[in-house]
């Protein structure tokens, strides 16, 4: 579903008139379901290629083939809509708004275009959805009420309410001590089965890594093979 073809990745600097290469040549393809976790030391650019792959940056040479639709050829309103629909994101840091319910914040990315569903329906996934992930006494509680692994759960389910296709997850478990990061890697690996959904991860933690999935590690701009398996 997914297909990154000898992608790189450069940024202006301030210090190198010649810029600075994150990436250099990603090659790398994603099958319907499956689960990959990308490591990598800090600065090592997992964020860059996360955003990348969610169309939210465009990559300095290659291509990236979403069900082999190559990003470069889509305009912006095409781009906007895979994102909205086809891909669930969830932050480095989970971005949630402070003003807003535990419930109007998973609703948020159901009130840009035209739904699919019902709004009923959606009101009842949302629901549902932080019914399971131990959330359901907590709907009308503020972010800044929750702890941070409870705040983890509510941009999961966040970037899960309009059903994408792909979920992105860039360092989801950041600043979760040992046992609340273990339960987001749970929940993601039972999501990732449950809902069909793809999942792409990024961690330091290898060991967090190894829990969800597949591994691949980052470095010096290339993307290696880490399993075993
Ligand atoms: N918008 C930008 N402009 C210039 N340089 C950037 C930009 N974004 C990232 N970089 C550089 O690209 C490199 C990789 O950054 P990136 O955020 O992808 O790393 P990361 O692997 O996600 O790190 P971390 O684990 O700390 O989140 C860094 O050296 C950073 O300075
Ligand atoms: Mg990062």
């Amino acid at each position: 579903m997914l297909e990154l073809i000898n992608v790189a990745k450069s940024y202006q600097s301030p210090a190198n008139a010649d810029g600075v290469c994150v990436l250099k040549d990603i090659t790398l393809k994603v099958e319907k379901g499956q689960s990959l976790v990308i490591v990598g030391p800090s600065g090592s650019g997992k964020s860059t290629l996360l955003n990348i792959i969610g169309a939210l940056d465009r990559p300095t040479a290659g291509r990236v083939l979403f069900d082999g639709k190559d990003l470069a050829e889509l305009n912006e309103s095409e781009l906007a809509r895979i994102r909205n629909r086809q891909i669930g994101f969830v932050f480095q840091l989970h971005h949630l708004l402070p003003q807003c319910t535990v419930l109007e914040n998973v609703l948020v990315p159901t009130l840009a275009g035209k739904n699919r569903l019902p709004k009923k329906e959606i009101h009842q996934r949302a629901v549902n959805l932080l019914q399971r992930v131990g959330l359901k006494d907590h709907l009308l509680y503020r972010p800044g009420q929750l702890s941070g692994g409870q705040r983890q759960r509510v941009a999961v389910v966040r970037a899960l309410i309009n059903k994408p296709r792909l979920l992105l997850a860039d360092e989801p478990t950041g600043s979760l001590d040992k046992e609340a990061s273990e339960n987001i890697a749970e929940l993601l690996v039972e999501l990732n089965r449950s809902e069909q959904v793809t999942l792409i991860a990024v961690t330091h933690s290898l060991k967090l890594a190894e829990q969800i999935g597949h591994v691949m590690e980052l470095s010096d701009g290339l993307l290696r093979d880490r399993s075993r398996g």
